[in-house]
Order: structure tokens, then C-alpha cells, then sequence
């Protein structure tokens, strides 16, 4: 699967590793300038060499950010519009699984880790983005989500609970994060028609994690990811669902779509579609992301 993407900026957030950094690779493979967007400047420069070396091409390049903090993310965007004058596809790959989160812990701006990594300052980025998207346009916006959502067929945004004050535990504030990002897709998609930018959501399945991310990890949950392997997918094939709706021009007026690793649009949870959770998610999103009420549009 090739596409000629020679004219065509793209950033991909967390790609020094896993899916991102094989959709780095792929996009540059097929001539895109490719942003990798990273919070480590030592893993992101050896990733950024490992890019530049497997594609062959040096239209790549590694700015930071870390997607926890709104600052950063600010100071990313600005930073990218400096050296960049189009962005046609933002790939928001990069999320915090982090295990080793016992309780709610908050940011610097007073918003959950996980909510704020994986769906706060998403919703941001996409924010402060938008102008040069539409100026791109045709252009992408695509989301990440995980088909680990089918285990949790009840889940609903827990609006009193956005910051793990109910309740908190890594694993069930990763997949409501997640459903968050399908809601926003599906809300975004609607409220971005006729502008020329799509938003697309992808379902990631169970890609296999390479061994040096998971150091951190007690040993029982290494073996449990050891024995998941087996009926894992690799990185770059999961990353090649990046590339199609980065780069198919069958796509290219297609919004609002779930998509799985077969490049199939697919249900999200029952719950996703509910459109007055749509609107107190968005209003609750631009709260805490510090954007005044009622602009996220008007960038
Ligand atoms: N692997 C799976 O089975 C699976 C299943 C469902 C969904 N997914 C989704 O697939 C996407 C890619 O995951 P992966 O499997 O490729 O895992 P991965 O190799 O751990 O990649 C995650 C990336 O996100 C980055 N990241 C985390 N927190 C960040 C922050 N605050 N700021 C900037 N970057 C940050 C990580 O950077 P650092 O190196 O700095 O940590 C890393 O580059 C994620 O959205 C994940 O939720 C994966």
C-alpha cells in the first residue's frame, strides 16, 4: 500500500516508538514531511534516526512536546506554525497507559494525567491547530482509540469523575480517555462539515509491545503482555490503518468513521453516539482545557 504524499505535512504525536514511529516511517516512505512530535529529546533523536534511516529520506524531523501539559502543547504549536506553513493530516497517536499510576494524579493544570495526555490536551492541539488545517484543506484530523472498548460495553463519560475524584484506576481511565476521543471524533466531524477537514477515529487492536517498553513493569504483567504477543499484531501493520486514512483519496470526504486494523469502518460502544454527552463533553473539554467558552471554533 503506497500513496504519493510528496506535498503533504503530516505530525504524528508519540512516534518514537510502537505504532507511531512505524506510521512515521511509512508516511516518509511515501514522501510526506513528517513531524514527529515527542515528549524525550533522547528517544525521539533515536527514533528520528531510525526514521530517517529506514525510509531513506531526510523530510523528517523531531520536535518535542509533552502532551501531559497544556504549556507544551501550546508552545509545540506555536513553534510548528513558525516552521511550517500546512498541515494537511494531524495524527493524535501519542497516549498514556502509565500502570504505575496508583491514584489520581493531576497536572500542572490541575487536570487528570490520563484524561488530560489522552483526551484534554488532544482536544488543544486540535484546537490551536485548526486554522491551518482549514487553510490545508482537504485535510485530516485522525483520532486513536482501542478496541479494548469492546470490554466495557456500559462505559459512559463519568462527568463526575473527570478527574478520578469517584474513583481511579490506570486501566479504566485509559478506556474512558479513549471513549472521550471517539465522542469528540464523531462531535468534531459534525461541527467541522463543509471546512474540508475529515476527523476519523482509529480502533486500535492488540499490537505487540516491544520488550524495552515494558521495564517498569512488575513482573506479572510482563508475562501477561509475553502471552498476549502471541495474538498480537505488529506495530507496522497496525500503522498501515495510519497510513490509509492519512493517505487513501478514497477517504479523503469520509468523516466520522471508526475504523479497525482492516481498514473497515466498524460500531463504537453504544453510549459513543449519544449527542447530548457529545455537547457536555465538549463544553467540559474547553473548560478544562482553558479555551474560552464557545471558541474552540474560531481559530
Ligand atoms: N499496543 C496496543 O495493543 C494498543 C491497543 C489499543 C490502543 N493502542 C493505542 O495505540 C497508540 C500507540 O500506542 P503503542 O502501542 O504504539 O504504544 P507505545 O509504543 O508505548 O507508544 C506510545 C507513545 O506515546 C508517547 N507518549 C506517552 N505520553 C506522552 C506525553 N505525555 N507526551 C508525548 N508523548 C507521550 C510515548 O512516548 P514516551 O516514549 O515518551 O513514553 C510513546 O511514543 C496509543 O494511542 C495507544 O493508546 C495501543
Amino acid at each position: 500500500m503506497t500513496y504519493n504524499l510528496d506535498q503533504k505535512t503530516i505530525i504524528v504525536t508519540g512516534a518514537n516508538s510502537g505504532i507511531g514511529k512505524a506510521a512515521a516511517a511509512q508516511l516518509v516512505k511515501c514522501g510526506a514531511t513528517v513531524v514527529m512530535a515527542c515528549r524525550s529529546a533522547e528517544r525521539g533523536a533515536q527514533a528520528l534516526e531510525e526514521v530517517r534511516k529506514s525510509a531513506n529520506s531526510e523530510k523528517v524531523e523531531l520536535m518535542l512536546v509533552d502532551m501531559a501539559l497544556q504549556a507544551s502543547v501550546r508552545q509545540f504549536v506555536e513553534q510548528f506554525k513558525q516552521r511550517h506553513d500546512r498541515l494537511d493530516v494531524l495524527i493524535h497517536n501519542a497516549a498514556n497507559f502509565d500502570h504505575g499510576l496508583k491514584k489520581s494524579t493531576l497536572t500542572a493544570d490541575g487536570v487528570e494525567m490520563v484524561f488530560a495526555t489522552n483526551h484534554v490536551n488532544i482536544f488543544l492541539m486540535t484546537h490551536l491547530l485548526l486554522g491551518l488545517l482549514k487553510k490545508s484543506a482537504p485535510s485530516r484530523i485522525i483520532t486513536v482509540a482501542s478496541k479494548g472498548l469492546i470490554t466495557y460495553p456500559f462505559l459512559d463519560i463519568e462527568f463526575d469523575n473527570l478527574n478520578g475524584e469517584r474513583k481511579f484506576n490506570t486501566q479504566h481511565a485509559y478506556y474512558h480517555s479513549k471513549l472521550a476521543q471517539v465522542m469528540f471524533t464523531y462531535d468534531l466531524a459534525e461541527r467541522l462539515k463543509g471546512s474540508g477537514v475529515t476527523v476519523n477515529c482509529l480502533r486500535v487492536t492488540n499490537v505487540a509491545i516491544p520488550d524495552e517498553r515494558m521495564t517498569h513493569l512488575p513482573s506479572w504483567q510482563r508475562k501477561i503482555y509475553n502471552l498476549k504477543r502471541g495474538m498480537s499484531i505488529t506495530p507496522e501493520r497496525q500503522a498501515e490503518t495510519y497510513v490509509y486514512l492519512a493517505g487513501d483519496p478514497g477517504v479523503e470526504d469520509v468523516t466520522g468513521g471508526y475504523w479497525d486494523e482492516n481498514n473497515q469502518q466498524v460500531r463504537s460502544n453504544r453510549n459513543s453516539y449519544n449527542r447530548e454527552t457529545w455537547k457536555r463533553l465538549w463544553d467540559e473539554s474547553e473548560r478544562l482545557a482553558g479555551i474560552p467558552k464557545g471558541s474552540f471554533l474560531t481559530l
